[in-house]
């Protein structure tokens, strides 16, 4: 059998970890032929419900489970990693201004990024899911310096996920029969999901769907406010749709996205259309042997264009505040 791929995960005792890790040691993430051994990092007063998950993957007695490591020690929690998902968070509590959490998240993903420098394989892969999770990654990114720039990821996949489903549920499709869905920008209120350019029986889901008073007033803040939908109606945040499009995420990114297809991920820009250099915002791309292209020459309409536009000031906004914080 294929050697272990070592995948750290942190938050590893939180909603999303619980929902995650069960599904990453039966094969899910990576395939049904890679062996996984499993990294936890928590807080220290959450180490003891990292280790109650740990009994509970044992006693799954998953056939690719190679091994579970728990420790609230970032350089620990790293060495060696392939693939790293940064779930764990500070959220936004009652009275707190976007500084303070911008600073409370530098604090995490600072040493996150500093560890991941010193000690990542050479292959190592990062999603950033906590929030917010295209600056975090700008901010992890930051501190790492000697890993290639594109291998900070942030995730969209649960937007570009639930943009599946709201059009599928529109026009009484399957989502298997919707192509090129893209989520473009900040995983934010501010994301803008283009119908312009999914396909849908031969058509532009635009088309398909044949109503823009739908499109904008309707399906697009459905998608943009859909996390919080799901705390109204679940009493708490997104987690098992959240680790499922990490799976997504990761498994895309490692073994391609599908013939005629693509996917949406938060990546550092190149320039592509008009967002600014360096920004972890989101764009369509393509993966194929184990790296993903930002998807080049769509034509963006002016509708568009102001929606990709803001959700990108915004992003932009977001650097400014966490350089002004000395973050990044
Ligand atoms: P949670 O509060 O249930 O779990 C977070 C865990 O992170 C806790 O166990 C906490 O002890 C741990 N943690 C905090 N600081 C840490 C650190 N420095 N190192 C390691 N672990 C640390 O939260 P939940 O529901 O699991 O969500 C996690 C994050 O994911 C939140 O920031 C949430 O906003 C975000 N999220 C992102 C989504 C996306 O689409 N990008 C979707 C849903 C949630």
């Amino acid at each position: 059998m294929a050697r272990p791929v070592n995948v750290t995960v942190t938050g590893a005792a939180g909603q999303i970890g619980y929902a995650l890790l069960f599904r990453i040691a039966s094969g899910q993430l990576l395939g049904k032929d890679t062996p996984v051994r499993l990294r936890l990092l928590e807080i220290t007063p959450a180490l003891k419900a990292a280790e109650g998950t740990a009994m509970e993957l044992a006693d799954c007695a998953f056939p690719l489970l190679d091994g579970i490591d728990i420790t609230d020690d970032a350089k620990t929690a790293f060495d060696g990693v392939n693939v790293a998902l940064l779930v764990g968070a500070r959220p936004r509590t009652k009275g707190m201004e976007r500084g303070d959490l911008l600073a409370a998240n530098g604090g995490i993903f600072k040493p996150q990024g500093e560890a991941i420098n010193a000690g990542a394989a050479e292959d190592v892969r990062v999603l950033v899911v906590g929030n917010p999770a295209n600056t975090n990654a700008l901010i992890a990114q930051s501190h790492a310096p000697d890993v290639p720039a594109e291998r900070f990821t942030a995730m969209t996949r649960l937007d570009h996920n639930r943009a599946l489903s709201q059009l599928a549920t529109k026009l009484g499709v399957s989502v298997s029969e919707i192509t090129k869905m893209t989520i473009w920008g900040n995983h934010s209120a501010t994301q803008y999901p283009d119908l312009f350019h999914a396909q849908v029986g031969g058509k532009t889901a635009a088309e398909a769907v044949n109503d823009q008073e739908w499109l904008a007033g309707n399906f697009i803040p459905t998608v943009a406010k859909r996390g919080a939908a799901i705390i109204e109606a679940r009493g708490a945040s997104s987690a098992a749709s959240a680790a499922n499009a990490a799976i997504d995420h990761i498994y895309d990114w490692v073994n391609g996205t599908p013939e005629g297809d693509w996917t949406s991920m938060a990546v550092p820009s190149d320039g592509s259309y008009g967002v600014p250099e360096g920004l972890i915002s989101s764009f369509p791309v393509v993966c194929k042997d184990g790296k993903y292209e930002i998807v080049q020459g769509l034509e963006i309409d002016e509708f568009s264009r102001g929606l990709i536009d803001a959700s990108v000031r915004e992003l932009a906004e977001e650097r400014d505040a966490v350089r002004e914080l000395g973050l990044i």
